[in-house]
Formats: C-alpha cells, sequence, structure tokens
C-alpha cells in the first residue's frame, strides 16, 4: 500500500530534529487528524536555505512527507522552497494512499510558516499562502 520511497523516508527520515540557532521557524496543525508539525530553518544573507530539520507529532506519511520536502528544498532560495507543493512531495514520493494525501499538507504548510516567520523578523512581505489549518498551538499568525 506504501510505495517503497515512502518506507524509506518513514524508515530513515532525514533532517529531524532542531536547530537551535534557527531564523525562522514554523508550527502548524493538521485541521484533519489534529497532528502537529514544527520546522527549523537557517536561511543565510541570500535568502538560500541552508539547514532545515523538522519535528513532527504526525503519522507515517507525515514523516515520510516531512522528509522528503525538507530534502527538496534544502539548498533552495525561499522563493523556490514556496513553490514547492505538496502534490509535487506526494510524486517524489511515488505516491501515498488517497486517505494519507491529507497528511502531507502539513510539510507544505510549516515550510511556509517558518519562511513567514523569516519575513517577519526581516521585514520582507511574504509571499507565500497563509497557513489555514492552524491548532492551538500555532504561533505564527498571532
Ligand atoms: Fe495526522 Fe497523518 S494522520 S498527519
Amino acid at each position: 500500500m506504501y510505495s517503497e520511497k515512502v518506507m524509506d523516508h518513514f524508515q530513515n527520515p532525514r533532517n529531524v530534529g532542531e536547530i537551535p540557532d534557527a531564523n525562522a521557524v514554523g508550527t502548524v496543525g493538521n485541521a484533519k487528524c489534529g497532528d502537529i508539525m514544527k520546522i527549523y530553518m537557517k536561511i543565510d544573507e541570500n535568502k538560500v536555505i541552508t539547514d532545515i530539520k523538522f519535528k513532527t507529532f504526525g503519522c507515517g506519511a507525515a514523516i515520510a512527507t516531512s522528509s522528503m520536502a525538507t530534502e527538496l528544498v534544502k539548498g533552495k532560495t525561499v522563493e523556490e522552497a514556496l513553490e514547492l507543493t505538496n502534490k509535487a512531495v506526494v510524486e517524489a514520493l511515488d505516491g501515498l494512499p488517497p486517505a494519507k494525501l491529507h497528511c502531507s499538507v502539513l510539510a507544505e504548510e510549516a515550510i511556509h510558516a517558518a519562511i513567514e516567520d523569516y519575513c517577519q523578523r526581516n521585514r520582507i512581505p511574504f509571499q507565500g499562502k497563509k497557513c489555514e489549518g492552524c491548532c492551538s498551538s500555532c504561533h505564527n499568525h498571532e
């Protein structure tokens, strides 16, 4: 039911953890299941994401999609990262069962929330999507 790539990223997730001196942090909740995701980024002066890590209270599909999403945006600019959709992440994993597609939204929204945080800290207008599934632990839109 899960592709080999999903199983690989679930069993050996990349970029798990925290970045203590991150300059962009995003936390979002999944409106559908209540699971939570936190993304930490280090963004350099050229707006390149030089490091990224995630922590999630999500399911296996959330772990696999976050692992793949962090791999895809590492080394990219903020603008490029904002173009990454959950659909592209799912495609990179060779698909997800339809019932688990909502899990992949968590990574996309957390990336957007972290970049929004970076924009706020640096007084740059935010061009991405506002996260919609905020749970009570989301502090990005207070
Ligand atoms: Fe909540 Fe997958 S069931 S993220």
